[in-house]
């Protein structure tokens, strides 16, 4: 029945890092996933989303389902944490938002909406871009294209290709963008890029849609919705899925959100409606948990602000990372400039290692990345930064 059935050929990122579990050695270092861990190399327990556990516990209560679009409560905290209360698009209501499972999840409920409801659409994503991306949308039916970002020669972005791309593309095309911490490169555009990008993204009526995973990772909570704000000002209508999982860590907890930013409240009623029909044919409803001690972070103000003190002091640590590995890179190699590694922002870097560089890492040294050449600065920690660095400028050398 089933012997015509190809066997899986594993996902990129995810069976790398089941590889590195079942590795016996006693010294291998994680860099494959993007997964934030802390100095002693753990995923951390925020105080601030253990308290807010220990609140939704106590408040108990019944489980019913959720409504289709899920929690009132985190939907409209969704809203403010990626816009401000005060922004003009959540007062007038023009956002339509569902809790996702995962931001995963909320990339392709929008991606199969998008196929329903824009059926001549293509989508264009950054070259490269998480592998993932070009996988939900095709999954959804969607011909997925790219256009240039990366620029290998600089460890930087090739704006000005990535520009006269997009001008090029036909209206109501979707553009997939990273809104900070691009994944897998860390490259993102400046302020000032942004505000040369979004003019060309309306004249040409383009369909924005944002992968916001890495919130607070890479400047700041508020510095990192940007291009968010800067679009939803602008009058653009786009699509923006965001993640808890990282910035809360909570990634088994699968909680994230998608919001459409619309041109009318009258617009997103209907938007929020038929995502809720293609949730309804999906997986029916949200699961209750990981959102409500989300939804507790966000609105109670004491745990708000220590949540935002300890990913500021998650974001230092990586930075400090960035340092160490440069600075001892720099040393050991001398002829080469590693100062992508800190312009890059939030956990990922491009090392431009070559596959069969990032094989040998893992063969000889024991340091595991994504063949890509991505690394997860956050698995870098005081005691592995050094023995990293060694690796990569042993193999580097040849
Ligand atoms: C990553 O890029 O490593 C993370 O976003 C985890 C994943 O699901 O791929």
């Amino acid at each position: 029945m089933f012997e015509h059935i190809p066997p899986f050929a594993g996902d990129p990122i995810l069976s790398l890092n089941e590889d590195f579990q079942k590795d016996p050695r006693p010294n291998k270092i994680n860099l494959s996933i993007g997964i934030y861990f802390d100095d002693a190399g753990r995923i951390p327990v925020m105080d601030s989303v253990k308290q807010a556990e220990q609140m939704v516990v106590a408040k108990g209560g019944p489980k019913p389902y959720l409504p289709i679009e899920g929690a009132a409560n985190l939907r409209a905290a969704v809203q403010q944490l990626l816009f401000g209360a005060d922004h003009e698009a959540v007062r007038s209501g023009r956002i339509a938002t569902i809790q996702s499972v995962g931001s995963s999840g909320g990339l392709k409920i929008g991606a199969d909406f998008i196929a329903t409801w824009f059926k001549g659409s293509q989508v264009w994503v950054s070259d490269p871009t998480w592998d993932n991306h070009r996988s939900m949308f095709e999954g959804a039916g969607l011909t997925v294209n790219t256009y240039p970002y990366y620029d290998p020669a600089t460890g930087g972005l090739k704006f000005a290709q990535m520009l006269a791309t997009l001008r090029g593309l036909p209206s109501r095309s979707i553009v997939l963008l990273h809104a900070c911490c691009h994944n897998p490169t860390g490259v993102d555009p400046t302020r000032a890029q942004w505000d040369e990008l979004i003019p060309v993204l309306r004249e040409r009526q383009l369909i924005p849609y944002l992968d916001l995973a890495y919130q607070g990772f890479g400047d700041g909570i508020e510095a990192d919705a940007y291009a968010a704000r800067a679009l939803a000002t602008a009058g653009v209508s786009f699509f923006i899925a965001n993640s808890f999982s990282k910035s809360m860590s909570v990634y088994g907890e699968r909680c994230g959100a998608l919001s459409v930013v619309c041109p009318s409240a009258r617009e997103a009623a209907l938007v929020l409606g038929q995502m809720k029909f293609t949730v309804r044919r999906n997986y029916s409803s949200p699961p209750i948990h990981g959102g409500q001690i989300v939804a507790t972070v966000l609105t109670d103000p004491a745990l708000r602000q220590s949540w935002e003190v300890e990913l500021g002091a998650m974001r230092e640590r990586i930075l400090a990372m960035r340092k160490k590995l440069h600075a001892v890179l720099s040393a050991k190699v001398p002829g080469r400039n590693f100062d992508y590694f800190l312009t890059q922002r939030g956990m990922f870097s491009y090392t431009g290692m070559t596959i069969a560089q990032v094989d040998t890492l893992r063969e000889t040294h024991g340091v595991y990345m994504v063949r890509s050449g991505r690394i997860c600065v956050a698995g870098l920690n005081s005691s592995n930064v050094e023995a990293t660095a060694v690796a990569m400028a042993a193999v580097l050398a040849g």
